[in-house]
């Protein structure tokens, strides 16, 4: 695992930033897989930075986020294509029928999995996967539990994975209690995954995800098997 510590959110943002940039800009046709939460905000406004500077050109780029609110319409500002379209996609040229992000509204729980694994097949798989961690150690909305969870599927929300979220929301009863969730064995198939982590809050989750036993009590620590993980964080968080 390479680890960049960086003294602060905004350089953390900037070296997470210049990471995805190298991808697309050694790949121009790569596949991004994506992540929501307020840590790669930062990154993506770099993004767009070099982009409006000329020096990114997305227009053959494909994303495949994470996850997504089951129940949430597209439109809804707290559903997870909202927050892609408006703090990456609306500003860059990225071709949105090339974005993926699981289909919140499919009722169906098997077809919606089944039909995002199909995606992320007929796409070859994902080149860069970016993560956040969250304070369990869930990664997507993977949550702790007895297994791994492989490929796409539903998940009901952990009680603390609601609390955190409930400050995007008026109020926590209205925080969604299930997701779509791009499984382990996806992530862990990516060719390479970046991880953001910022902020004193994370850093006892940091020691056990990266530092202690592998556990599907912790879904982070998987990632110690993957042969190409680079960590970037600030010093709150890996210090
Ligand atoms: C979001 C996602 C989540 C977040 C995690 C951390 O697509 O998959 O796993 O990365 O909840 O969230 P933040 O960045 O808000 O601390």
């Amino acid at each position: 695992m390479k680890i960049y510590c960086a003294k602060d959110y905004e350089q953390a943002s900037r070296i997470t930033a210049n990471i995805l940039a190298a991808q697309i800009i050694l790949k121009p046709d790569c596949v991004l897989g994506l992540a929501t939460g307020s840590t790669p905000i930062g990154a993506y406004e770099n993004l767009i930075k070099r982009y409006e500077a000329g020096d990114l050109d997305f227009s053959s780029v494909h994303s495949i986020n994470l996850d997504e609110y089951r129940g949430l319409t597209p439109s809804n500002s707290q559903s997870y294509r909202y927050f892609m379209n408006t703090h990456l996609f609306d500003h860059v040229n990225i071709d949105k029928k090339n974005t993926f992000v699981p289909d919140g509204l499919e009722e169906d729980k098997e077809k919606a999995c089944q039909d995002y694994d199909e995606i992320i097949r007929s796409h070859g798989g994902i080149d860069l996967q970016l993560l956040g961690l969250g304070h369990n150690g869930h990664i997507g909305f993977n949550e702790p539990g007895d297994s791994f969870a492989k490929t796409t599927h539903c998940v009901t929300l952990a009680e603390s994975t609601v609390a955190a979220n409930a400050r995007f929301f008026a109020s926590a009863s209205e925080v969604p209690k299930e997701a779509y969730t791009m499984g382990i064995q996806s992530i862990m198939q990516a060719k390479k995954i970046l991880v953001m982590v910022c902020g004193k809050d994370k850093k006892k989750i940091v020691q056990k995800a990266f530092y202690g036993s592998i556990t599907p009590q912790v879904p982070a620590s998987v990632l110690q098997l993957h042969p190409d993980v680079i960590l970037v964080g600030d010093e709150a968080a890996l210090m």
